[in-house]
């Protein structure tokens, strides 16, 4: 069945009569594919009728022409879905998505390219962001609404207005949207502040706000620059992100409810940013540098009414009550939660697995930067002869953290969170520092910066030219490494420092849900049957890593870490509920 979705004088109309749209963000590439269906249906279960995600470029084309639109990147699987469950879809393809997402979504290998100007319509960046779009079009404009899909809207861009003012980069990107069949309409999305929302408007986008609280006067804001049509929040902030070093952030779920009712009451369309967050699953989290560098954590739970398990929270109860005055919402029972599997078990290392996933990348004579070297790295060491008899003042600008050892001897750290960024070193004959990008910022001017050693290391002020030599290491497949490597041994005390891979087998009677608590590990990496979990850090807030259940499986399972720092428990704990940094009740 096809249908019609237009913009009128006042409202969304879908077959011509006026459509409130009541969305809720979900990403995708957030969520174990095996999920979805689970989470669209609970979804549904709030009363939402719509569900919107972005689109993640980076993941879809890590490198140059190297396209993946399978198992956990199927978009169009996700549609499908989406339209099987009886939902409306909005998809938002940025190219630029923010989201607390890995580059905000850009590929490395473009932002590395330091004569471009992102976000622009200069015709390199627009070259690369035409084969992107024709791309994810082609999957998109045969799942629309006039198709018999799903699809109804399509934004342009992100928040442009917070970042440019470039028209014709704006009317390059309709252009090629209406040219790949898009037909349904295209919005804008800013905050609800005039230069922004002008920032980013063009002729043929209906604006759309991003806020969270003082409803009346954001939609007011919002109607002063759209004097037609619906209003309509593109993303109301029920929760909010975690970065790490800084506390776990909730919200009074009865404020938020009170907000939803408000924009509901106003008769605003709604698009709930997140009703299901995710995960940043590997090496996908992003990163916010607003005078300070935080990397953002694992968890992309948000606090949102769904939790990154999929639990049914007092958030989603509220909501879901808000709805029901408005709209009508499915009149079933809803799920309860329930306590994930705990067990504990040892602990085997097998040794420095650095070697086996390492790439000799030469010799400079000023280091490199991670982004010269190639795309998507994330972890370097660089080796460079020291002759000296005294100790010196070592100053690197790091991105974002080194380990830092002469004549092989840790010696101490350098880090980009907290400014340090020099550090007294003692004499010897080798330096190496090895070098892990801890996330790259999403938000501003400094998405694409480089990583690595960026501008060389210094001695006492004195430039270190003397042959580096550098090795880089493929962290993703560190996982099969170590669950391949031929001997585990017992780790003795229960202590040890990095780097060292470390694995355990354990016994599931079924395949389940799990939270592996991190708490006596340093800084590192986690994986379980191969799954590439993400990151953990001692510093927190987050404590345990989600394992999707689709992961695991009834009988033998294995975890793997890899642990750069040091690990004062070489015990793996898999504990009933998650501790994402929350007070402990
Ligand atoms: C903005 C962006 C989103 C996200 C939120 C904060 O509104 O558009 O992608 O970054 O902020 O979570």
């Amino acid at each position: 069945m096809t249908s019609r979705f237009r913009i009128g004088e006042t409202d969304f109309l879908l077959d011509g009569e006026p459509h409130r749209i009541i969305s809720g963000a979900m990403h995708y590439f957030r969520v174990h594919p095996d999920l979805w269906r689970d989470r669209l249906r609970k979804a549904k279960l709030m009363g939402l009728n719509a569900i919107e995600t972005y689109v993640a470029w980076n993941a879809h084309e890590p490198v140059p022409g190297q396209w993946d639109a399978s198992g956990g990147l199927d978009l169009g699987r996700f549609l499908d879905l989406v339209a099987e469950e009886g939902l409306h879809a909005i998809v938002r393809p940025g190219p630029y998505i923010c989201a607390e997402w890995h580059n905000g979504g850009l590929p490395t290998w473009l932002t590395a390219d330091t004569e471009m100007t992102l976000r622009s319509s200069d015709p390199r960046y627009l070259a690369a962001v035409t084969s992107f779009l024709d791309r994810i079009n082609a999957i998109v404009a045969p799942r629309q609404i006039d198709q018999g899909g799903s699809v109804i809207l399509v934004q342009i861009e992100n928040e442009y207005g917070a970042y440019g003012s470039d028209k014709a980069y704006l009317a390059e990107l309709i252009r090629l949207t209406r040219a790949a069949g898009i037909t349904v309409p295209l919005t804008q999305v800013d905050q609800p502040i005039a230069h922004m929302l002008e920032g980013g408007a063009h002729e043929g986008l209906h604006k759309t706000g991003s806020f969270g609280s003082r409803i009346g006067e954001r939609l007011a804001t919002l109607r002063e620059h759209q004097p037609t049509g619906p209003l309509m929040c593109m993303e109301f902030w029920c929760g909010w992100f975690d970065h790490w070093g800084e506390k776990h952030h909730t919200t009074t779920f009865a404020d938020a409810a009170r907000d939803l009712d408000e924009l509901l009451a106003a008769g605003a369309s709604v698009n709930i940013y997140m009703v299901h967050g995710g995960t940043n699953f590997g090496l996908t989290n992003g990163a916010n540098d607003s005078g300070r560098y935080l990397p953002l954590v694992t968890s992309y739970d948000y606090d949102s009414p769904l939790t990154e398990s999929g639990d049914v929270t007092e958030k989603f109860r509220a909501f879901r009550e808000v709805i029901a005055k408005h709209a009508p919402v499915p009149d079933e029972p809803l799920p309860e939660p329930v306590d994930a599997p705990v067990l504990q078990v040892a602990l085997a290392s097998v040794g420095d697995p650095l070697p086996l996933v390492a790439t000799d990348r030469g010799v400079f004579d000023t280091p490199p930067t991670l982004d010269e070297l190639g795309p998507d790295l994330v972890l370097a060491e660089y080796t460079a002869a020291l002759d000296t008899e005294a100790t010196t003042v070592l100053d690197a600008d790091v991105r974002d953290y080194a380990w830092v050892a002469v004549d092989e001897r840790p010696v101490g750290i350098l880090q980009r969170t907290i400014g340090d960024l020099a550090m007294p070193l003692p004499a010897g004959a080798e330096l190496r520092l090895l070098v892990e990008e801890t996330g790259r910022v999403n938000y501003d001017t400094k998405i694409g910066e480089p990583k690595g050693l960026v501008g060389g290391v210094r001695l006492d002020g004195e430039p270190i030219t003397a042959p580096w030599h550098v090795r880089t290491f493929d962290v993703p497949a560190l996982g099969a490494a170590v669950a391949q490597a031929a001997a585990a041994a017992p780790v003795t005390g229960g202590r040890a420092a990095g780097p060292v891979g470390l694995r355990a087998s354990f016994e599931l009677a079924a395949a389940a849900d799990l939270f592996l608590d991190t708490a006596g590990w340093g800084k590192g990496f986690a994986w379980v049957n191969g799954f590439f979990l993400g990151r953990y850090w001692r510093r927190g807030p987050q404590r345990t890593l989600y394992v999707p259940g689709p992961v695991t499986r009834a009988g033998t399972n294995e975890v793997v870490i890899v642990e750069l720092e040091a690990l004062t428990d070489a015990t793996a704990r898999f504990v009933a509920r998650p501790h994402l940094g929350h007070e402990v009740e």
